[in-house]
């Protein structure tokens, strides 16, 4: 863990940094130049970037069929062995591992014609390796793929995709928040707030907004049975599902509400709130400023409000060192941005970034900020907002 970014004095050197880029970049200016070295190792990289497109639909699909999780801890076996233990289509099992192992991910032994998992990758697909299994993320490829005709559409008409155009969402985004946010909750992400674990064990009342399936609140209302729990959300489904969860587990100080947040900032209660949190639910919000608004004017007077977004620059040339930028880029234009305006909404985009999230929550009401990083997370900030 870093210490935080205060007062976003960080933005000060993202201004000098700006700065001495455009003294730079003379040398894209000339356009006609043609350098051959550069060509060569572009034309590497696409092709690298064609192999790992498609290393990724195959590593969701190994997800998806629980092939990677077979293979964990298995002997090498046969096409007609790993089908076996796992029930599925030989046929296609079999080319699945001739993606796997030309990939570097399965290895083979040519002659008996046998796969194994190495451990060492096994450690980094499996269920059992959570909250490090990275073929969860692998799942946003063809996520995003299926609405590749109707984001092109928006490319010629503008407009967004709604949300229920993406059938898979809420199960990949509980899965990803399964493995950034909930192994790491008691341990690394309240911590960040001296004392709330305190008071919630006392007894306060919380609000997670867009809270999608509700993996996060019911955690929280399980540890804290004196602290009260309320999550809203825009989906039926996803609530339904959140519903659920809870009766299974039996609380009884929680409850979840389809809410559309688009007019938050006026229809919010008033100094209702202790403790706020968004869990990845800011950007793609069609009315960001206006939810932070209604969290300002919903929270107490000493109340605290967490949110954990993507953590990027405001700028392209700012996350050009991102180790997952164009990843976050494309779930940006392919979802979240697209959602956003499939609800008239402001399309702020994941990468949205640390200055303008600066800007918007001062513009809320928002004096005291400060921005985490948790070294479990690549790919989010946590900023720690109070009056
Ligand atoms: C990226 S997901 C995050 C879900 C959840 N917090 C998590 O971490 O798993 C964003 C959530 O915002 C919700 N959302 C989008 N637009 C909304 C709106 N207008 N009102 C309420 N919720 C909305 C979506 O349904 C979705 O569940």
């Amino acid at each position: 863990m870093t210490s935080p970014v205060t007062d976003f004095s960080e933005l000060n050197r993202n201004r000098i940094e700006e700065k001495t880029m455009t003294t730079n970049t003379a040398h894209i200016e000339d356009v006609s130049y043609f350098d051959g070295d550069k060509a060569e190792a572009f034309e590497e990289k696409f092709v690298g970037a064609l192999n790992a497109g498609a290393l990724c639909l195959m590593a969701s699909i190994g997800h998806r069929t629980g092939l990677f999780d077979v293979l964990d801890g298995m002997a090498p076996a046969t096409s007609a062995g790993i089908a076996e233990a796992s029930g599925l289509n030989e046929r296609y099992v079999r080319e699945w591992l001739g993606s796997m192992v030309t990939s570097g991910v399965i290895e083979i032994d040519p002659v008996a014609k046998t796969y194994v998992l190495p451990a060492e990758h096994a450690s980094m697909l499996t269920r059992a390796a959570t909250p490090n299994n990275i073929a969860v993320f692998a799942q946003y490829i063809p996520l995003l793929g299926s609405v590749e005709d109707d984001i092109v559409e928006c490319f010629k008409n503008g407009g967004g995709v709604p949300y229920d155009r993406f059938h898979r969402f809420h199960d990949v985004m509980a899965e990803d928040s399964g493995q950034s946010v909930l192994p790491a909750l008691r341990e690394y992400i309240l911590p960040l707030i001296p004392g709330i674990m305190q008071r919630l064990e006392d007894g306060i009342s919380v609000m997670d907004l867009g809270c999608g399936r509700g993996r996060a609140l019911n955690m929280m209302a399980g540890w804290y049975p004196n602290s009260t729990f309320v999550g809203f959300d825009l989906s039926e489904d996803a609530i339904a599902y959140a519903r659920a969860d809870a009766e299974r587990a039996g609380h009884r100080n929680i409850s979840f509400e389809v809410r559309n947040l688009q007019s938050f900032d006026t229809d919010a209660p008033e100094a209702m709130f202790d403790f706020v949190t968004t869990f990845d639910a800011i950007h793609d919000q069609p009315n960001p400023r206006g939810m932070l608004k209604g969290i300002r004017r919903a929270m107490k007077e000493d109340g605290v409000y967490l949110a954990q977004d993507i953590n990027a620059s405001s700028h392209h040339h700012g996350d050009m060192d991102h180790p997952i930028g164009p990843l976050l880029y494309t779930i940006s234009c392919m979802h979240c941005m697209t959602v956003s305006l499939a609800q008239d909404g402001e399309g702020l985009g994941a990468m949205w970034g640390r200055e303008q999230a600066a800007e918007i929550m001062d513009e809320a009401g928002f004096g005291h900020v400060e921005v985490h990083e948790l070294s479990h997370d690549i790919q989010n900030a946590y900023y720690v907002c109070r009056a």
